[in-house]
């Protein structure tokens, strides 16, 4: 693993220069072709999940920035949550002429009719941080270690817990997470429950709720209120007289709406501290939160370098040469093997996030006031 990862960091910048541009005429669409055929100035469909969290505007936006300074045109559209709106908004670019698709899907298993139609169109598609399943009509995926960021949110409850340390508890922990049409879901928990499972095996870590299995932990299309209710319901009718120690969850909307059931419940006064609360995407909300000392930590994903691995799939495919990957192996949507280009997730709290989010000007300093 290791070796893979330093070669994840090199091949990053190779394959922003491996993709040079050439100088082109005009082709009928206002684009322009190179010596190879290629389609400069063409216009590509992006198509986001949706905008009420912010880091899919931030990928959408930096999607846009990274293929316009490519020559490209854009057409950007978000499906609002709602996975027949993204179909149809999906179909509407294809009649539009798009020369490439990148797709953030919403449910990954409701593209297989849209996506024949690219095919037919002999439009590439670029499968965007959630992979797209039970179809061959997806290209390449450009995404995170997805099973790393579940080991890292693990790993940091064991740390925080003390667990390696030899402290034997029991502790009490509650289990999050993502939405159920998301292929990244059972990766993230996977790759979690890969580093919990000794424990709650050993009785050092105590599920009361007693849901353990992945379809009674997932939380429909991430949304935090949803999570906030089971949260409540669980406080309800599992911790009366007992607490909870940690909480494992996937995402940061998800965190901030476990907090609230959590606060509700007079948890974060003194007599009765915050448990240990996982998250990802270090947005804005949650890395507050961090400062306040309420979420404990975040999975920090650089959505700015994912956005170029996508356009540079794209530009590449455009200009008829390989793409960039760096695995070929892990990603089969149950009709092939999707060759990937992933990036490194990394762990956020109190400790590193001025250095990660800050000062790589991922958040502003201001936005944190
Ligand atoms: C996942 C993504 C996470 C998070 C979540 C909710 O697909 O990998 O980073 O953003 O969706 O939006």
């Amino acid at each position: 693993m290791r070796s893979r990862r330093a070669a994840l960091a090199a091949t990053a910048s190779v394959a922003s220069l491996a993709l040079t541009l050439t100088a082109c005429g005009q082709d009928s669409d206002g684009g322009s072709k190179d010596d190879n055929g290629s389609t400069k100035g063409a216009t590509i469909g992006i198509a986001m999940p949706t905008k009420s969290s912010e880091r899919w505007i931030a990928d959408g936006n930096n999607v846009v920035k990274d293929l316009q300074s490519k020559g490209y045109k854009t057409k950007l559209v978000y499906g609002e949550d709602d996975p027949d709106q993204q179909v149809s908004q999906i179909e509407n670019l294809i009649t539009q002429g798009v020369k490439a698709l990148i797709v953030a899907a919403i449910d990954n298993k409701s593209m297989n009719n849209v996506l024949q139609q690219a095919k037919d169109a002999d439009i590439p598609v670029i499968s965007y941080d959630r992979l797209i399943l039970g179809t061959p009509n997806v290209d390449y995926y450009a995404s995170f270690d997805n099973e790393k960021v579940g080991e890292l949110q693990a790993s940091y409850i064991v740390d925080k817990l003390g667990l390696k340390d030899g402290k034997k508890g029991p502790f009490n922990i509650e289990l999050f997470a993502g939405s159920n049409d998301d292929n990244n879901t059972r990766y993230f928990f996977g790759g979690a429950m890969k580093v919990l499972q000794p424990y709650i095996d050993k009785k050092q870590l105590v599920v009361r709720s007693k849901q353990t299995a992945l379809n009674q932990v997932t939380t429909l299309r991430w949304d935090g209120g949803t999570a906030q209710k089971r949260m409540d319901d669980i406080l309800t009718s599992a911790y009366k007289s007992e607490r909870v120690d940690a909480v494992l969850s996937p995402y940061d909307g998800i965190s901030i709406g476990i907090l609230s059931a959590l606060k509700s419940d007079d948890y974060g006064s003194k007599s009765k501290p915050l448990p240990v609360v996982t998250g990802q995407d270090a947005e804005v909300a949650s890395v507050k939160s961090i400062i306040a000392d309420e979420q404990s930590m975040t999975v920090y994903k650089d959505t700015r370098e994912l956005a170029k691995v996508a356009s540079n799939m794209v530009d590449a495919l455009l200009n008829k040469k390989k793409p960039e990957v760096n695995d070929t192996k892990t990603y089969d949507n149950g009709s092939k093997v999707v060759p990937a280009y992933l990036l490194e997730p990394v762990a956020v709290d109190k400790t590193n996030y001025q250095k990660e989010v800050v000062d790589s000007g991922y958040i502003k300093a201001s936005d944190l006031n």
